[in-house]
């Protein structure tokens, strides 16, 4: 298959995401718009258009929007939004371009809505700071390092704010719950152009349909994000394993779900796994990081130290050298595909879909740049409960009572596009018998998160009868004519009826 061939089908495996309308022509759509916001349209063929139309993570998200439209306030979306809606154009948003799913934050038949131009960053005097959707985490961490606060929110430097509609795994989670659950108040362009701030106390019920509801109502221009207080530095870095301490990571992993997390909530680590194709070999490499002011490592980050990491880099730090540390190594423009299920943390299972991956992986270790990541991140009854208290999320994780449950990655990273047809397909086959297998053994969680999810996973559909109940009635007086499921070709869809 040549590579014009590879785009085309991903093209439309991103198409699949919208239902048929009559659309207007995107070219007249890209006229309209300069007409009304003159400026801020990259046309195609323009020096910029290339540019900024490359700069998402995976080459596989790289499509051909009809032009790009770079706005720098709300009120240039709402105005943008409103057309889009009166003349049924087609459209995308992207924030930071960290999702790996063709069509879910670009578009081969649309316009193409950039936010790196809504970059405001403001602290409030309520424990909260404003940022503009086109912010990334680094930049955050770096601006409200100096007043000794954070956000719940993304670990790795460039990632945007896109996780503050599905999820959201953080530094914080296990005592402050998910990144959706410190989201104060989201600022939404609805259908027709009205701007509201959805709260605890305005639209409530947006509010909660947004956390974990995604773009199914509205394009978010900014986030009202709680911070929390830290110290003047924190204790953190990275661990790294070679395949010799490997089964004793294994350990410490399941102890980290079923205890540290638990008990000790300052805690949090990122168990990756990483088996690199061209060398034959197989890591560990995790983020670890406590929330204090120590000098050393605490006790309850000690069973990381005897598992004799070949590699340390625990130090004092700033948040944003770990956001910056961390994603070294996840380049730009490599294909990435990835999936996700959820079960409660179980040592055996953990032990079983990890070994069958690597089995798995040798079958395509000779695609060139092949590399597989697999991770079992943790989310801990208070990170539930967090969530609970800020006035509940639409993700269904309150059933899981007392038991940890764990969100298991399974990622793949190669060079070509033309290797896709090849290997896309046997691993959803792959870790579709996964999930059969957590079912058969009683493990299994419905829950997929949407962050990590494969682009034809049920990701809204997981949330269980209940919250879709409620998604679709907020639905109805949000955006009654389905307009972000009609001419929003990205993100997981709402479904119309069922779950
Ligand atoms: C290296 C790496 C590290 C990661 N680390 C973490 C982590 O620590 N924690 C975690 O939870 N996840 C993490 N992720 C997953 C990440 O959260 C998702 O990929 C997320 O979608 C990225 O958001 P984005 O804004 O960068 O992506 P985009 O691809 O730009 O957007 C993702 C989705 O959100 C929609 N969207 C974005 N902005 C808006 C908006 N303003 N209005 C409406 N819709 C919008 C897009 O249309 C798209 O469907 C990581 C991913 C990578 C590749
Ligand atoms: C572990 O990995 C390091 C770094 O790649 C390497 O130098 C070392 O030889 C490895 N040790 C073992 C025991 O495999
Ligand atoms: C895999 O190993 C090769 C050869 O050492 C190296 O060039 C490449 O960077 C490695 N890939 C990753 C993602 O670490
Ligand atoms: C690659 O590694 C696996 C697992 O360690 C081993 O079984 C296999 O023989 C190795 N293959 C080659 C070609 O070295
Ligand atoms: C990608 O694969 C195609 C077809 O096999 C090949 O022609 C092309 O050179 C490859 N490109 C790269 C960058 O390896
Ligand atoms: C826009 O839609 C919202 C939600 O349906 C509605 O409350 C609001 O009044 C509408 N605004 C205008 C200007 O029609």
């Amino acid at each position: 298959m040549t590579l014009q061939n590879s785009i085309k089908a991903l093209a439309a495996l991103g198409a699949l995401y919208g239902a048929t309308v009559a659309a207007v022509p995107t070219a007249n759509c890209c006229s309209l718009l300069e007409a009304a916001l003159p400026g801020r349209i990259l046309s195609i063929g323009s020096a910029n258009y290339a540019t900024v139309n490359h700069d998402f993570w995976s080459s596989t998200t790289v499509l051909s929007p009809g032009c790009i439209f770079s706005p720098t306030s709300s009120q240039e979306v709402a105005r943008a939004v409103k057309l889009f809606t009166d003349n049924q154009c087609k459209f995308a948003v992207r924030g930071g371009g960290h999702s790996a799913v063709p069509g879910a934050a670009n578009t081969n038949d649309g316009v193409l809505i950039v936010t790196e131009g809504l970059n405001e960053r403001t602290v409030t005097n309520e424990n909260s700071v404003w940022i503009g959707a086109g912010n990334t985490w680094g930049p955050v961490y770096d601006f409200l390092g100096p007043s000794h606060k954070a956000v719940v929110a993304g670990r790795y430097y460039p990632v945007g704010t896109g996780l503050l509609l599905g999820a959201g795994l953080s530094f914080f989670g296990n005592e402050l719950g998910l990144a959706i659950d410190n989201v104060r108040t989201y600022e939404v362009v609805l259908y027709n152009g009205t701007i509201v701030h959805a709260s605890a106390t305005s639209h409530p019920n947006l509010h909660r349909a947004l956390k974990g509801g995604g773009d199914n109502y509205g394009v978010i221009t900014r986030y009202e994000l709680m911070t929390n207080n830290i110290p003047d530095w924190i204790w953190g870095g990275m661990v790294y394993y070679n395949q010799s301490q490997l089964s004793q990571v294994e350990d410490v992993v399941y102890d980290y779900h079923v205890d540290k997390a638990v008990n000790d909530v300052k805690t949090h680590v990122l168990p990756q796994y990483g088996f690199n194709g061209t060398t034959n070999e197989t890591i560990n490499f995790s983020p670890i990081f406590y929330n204090g002011a120590l000098n050393s490592t605490p006790a309850a980050l000690q069973p990381w130290l005897d598992a004799q990491p070949y590699r340390n880099t625990m130090r004092q730090a700033q948040m944003v050298d770990l956001a910056r540390e961390f994603n070294a190594g996840f380049e730009y423009g490599l294909v990435q595909v990835q999936r996700t299920f959820t079960i409660y943390a179980d040592k055996e299972f953990f032990h079983d879909v990890w070994y069958q991956f690597q089995v798995w992986l040798q079958e395509y270790r000779h695609i060139p740049g092949f590399y597989g990541l697999h991770c079992n991140m943790p989310v801990t009854p208070n990170a539930v409960q967090e969530g609970v208290r800020n006035g509940g999320n639409v993700l269904g994780l309150e059933g899981a009572g007392s038991r940890t449950l764990s969100i298991l990655y399974f990622g793949l990273t190669f060079n070509n596009l033309s290797d896709t047809d090849k290997v896309f397909p046997a691993f959803a086959k792959f870790v579709e018998s996964m999930i059969r297998l957590a079912e058969q053994r009683g493990v299994r969680h419905p829950y997929i998160m949407w962050s990590y999810a494969g682009h034809d996973q049920r990701v809204i559909e997981s949330y269980g009868q209940e919250n879709n109940d409620f998604l679709r009635r907020v639905k109805q007086d949000y955006d009654p004519a389905g307009t972000f499921t009609n001419l929003v070709s990205g993100g997981f869809k709402l479904p119309a009826r069922g779950y």
